[in-house]
């Protein structure tokens, strides 16, 4: 059968770099070497000068769910088109569980809703209506290679917050069958304190969103779910991390993994002060400048585990003007800008690549079960691969992106996009252009190999 020879390029894995050549061949790298002999009918593709590096996992998104009055504005199927663009190859998603509704129920429609997605996908099981029989069903997700299950300590409005008690039910169940937990880490208590606190509720302002937000919600969530880790046993993997003092009440907790987003490393809450400002609008909130330098700080050291995007996008239109904050939908679009963004970032800034590879790829694969077959390139791993020239930097612009929403906070940010993407072996995108898709495929959780002693 046919494949592709990437020819001379430098293989960039989170452990270093070769120089090699890469065979793909159905669906998978079947060899990494130097002067690697083709088939007749493989494709040879010259990469000198070029990077080779394994398809980014986007461990957060959110395809077609209800927020507030609105639905957020991907389903699966353009939501994945616009994560191949960006060379996101495999996405987690979360499951949407209805009041009354069992998880299994909730587990099962959300797989049947993401089967149009053309990039690989696993699955996040949120728990929003706690009922003591769904602990039983939580090891046979598992069984099903669904190990992480999400909690909120917050939107109580929209009945999905659960109480640390019942949290620690979860959590026991989680950890004794091998699983991990995750949570939306703001502090109901304190939220509900804030707001009403507020006289101007019915203001559109959204800076006032971030006001009924403090960081002190997210430091006292982050607190409480890591005494619960601590006492439990249980891995708690904190999404969307947002502030330095959160990641602070973190620190000493070696069953607590770190997630942040692009938004909370470059936007601060300024942006609310702008015409569009209420786009911004998501939870948490975006915080303040010393924010964003505290969170690039623990990612350079190695303290964040991973990269996401919480991505949860809106048009113009869905966050319409002079309506109360409290009724803009939250949330932020992101999942193309991911590497292109980040991998900007991080040459601007010197960080090495290897880091990004790392967080974009090799600890999601690891986190959330799908290593080796994902998150990194090596001989047998899925044939999800990006080829970048690291010479050529653009410009988010909305013209340039895959996606039709009509807004990106990224737009203007500097991007390396990848120039080629094989999904699965099959070269999908080239020359910075989709030319055709694969069916995405339901990745099982095998279950987590990461160990954060060893490589957090
Ligand atoms: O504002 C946000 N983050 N919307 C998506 C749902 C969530 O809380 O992650
Ligand atoms: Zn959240
Ligand atoms: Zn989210």
């Amino acid at each position: 059968m046919s494949g592709f020879l990437l020819r001379g390029g430098t293989i960039i894995n989170s452990d270093g770099r070769v120089e090699a050549d890469m065979l793909l061949r159905e669906g998978r790298v079947v060899k990494i070497g130097k002067n690697l002999s083709s088939q007749p009918d493989d494709e040879i593709i010259d990469c000198k000068g070029k990077w080779l590096l394994p398809g980014a996992i986007d461990p957060h998104t959110h395809m077609g769910i209800p927020i507030k009055n609105g639905w957020s504005a991907d389903d699966f199927a353009s939501g994945s088109r616009s994560a191949l663009h960006g060379g996101v190859t495999t996405i987690l998603d979360f499951t949407v569980q209805e009041a009354g509704q069992s998880l299994t129920d909730s587990v099962n429609h959300r797989l049947e809703l993401a089967k149009p997605s053309v990039v690989d996908y696993g699955l996040h099981c949120n728990i929003t209506r706690f009922s003591p029989e769904m602990l039983e069903e939580i090891p046979q997700l598992i069984e099903r290679g669904i190990t992480s299950f999400k909690v909120f300590t917050a939107y109580e409005e929209a009945g999905m917050r659960l109480r640390y008690d019942e949290i620690r039910q979860v959590a026991e169940v989680v950890a004794k069958f091998g699983g991990l937990l995750m949570v939306h880490a703001e502090e109901g208590e304190v939220i509900g304190r804030a707001m009403s606190s507020m006289a101007n509720l019915d203001s559109p302002d959204p800076r006032l969103h971030g006001a009924s937000r403090p960081v002190e919600a997210e430091v006292q969530a982050i607190h409480r779910m890591a005494e619960i880790a601590d006492q439990t046993e249980c891995l708690v993997y904190v999404v969307h991390l947002s502030s330095g003092a959160g990641f602070e009440a973190s620190k000493g907790h070696r069953n607590v993994l770190l997630e942040t987003c692009p938004q909370y490393l470059l936007l601060d809450e300024s942006v609310y002060g702008r015409e569009d400002g209420r786009m911004y609008v998501a939870s948490p909130p975006l915080r303040k400048h010393e924010d964003n330098d505290a969170l690039w700080l623990a990612i350079a050291s190695g303290a964040v585990h991973a990269l996401g995007t919480d991505h949860c996008p809106f048009n113009l239109a869905d966050k319409p003007l002079n309506r109360p904050f409290t009724d803009i939908p939250n949330g932020m679009g992101g999942v193309e800008t991911l590497l292109p963004v980040m991998l900007a970032q991080f040459i601007e800034r010197k960080l090495p690549v290897e880091r990004l590879v790392e967080l974009l790829s090799t600890h999601p694969a690891k986190i959330f079960g799908m290593y080796p077959r994902k998150g990194v390139l090596q001989q047998g791993a899925d044939g999800d691969v990006l080829v970048v020239d690291p010479e050529v930097l653009s410009e988010v612009s909305l013209d340039k992106l895959e996606s039709s929403i009509d807004w990106s906070a990224y737009t203007g940010f500097k991007a390396i996009f990848p120039e080629q993407v094989f999904q699965k072996g099959q070269l999908v995108l080239d020359q910075y252009s989709l030319q055709q898709v694969v069916p995405g495929e339901f990745i099982k959780s095998a279950g987590m190999t990461f160990s954060p002693v060893d490589e957090g």
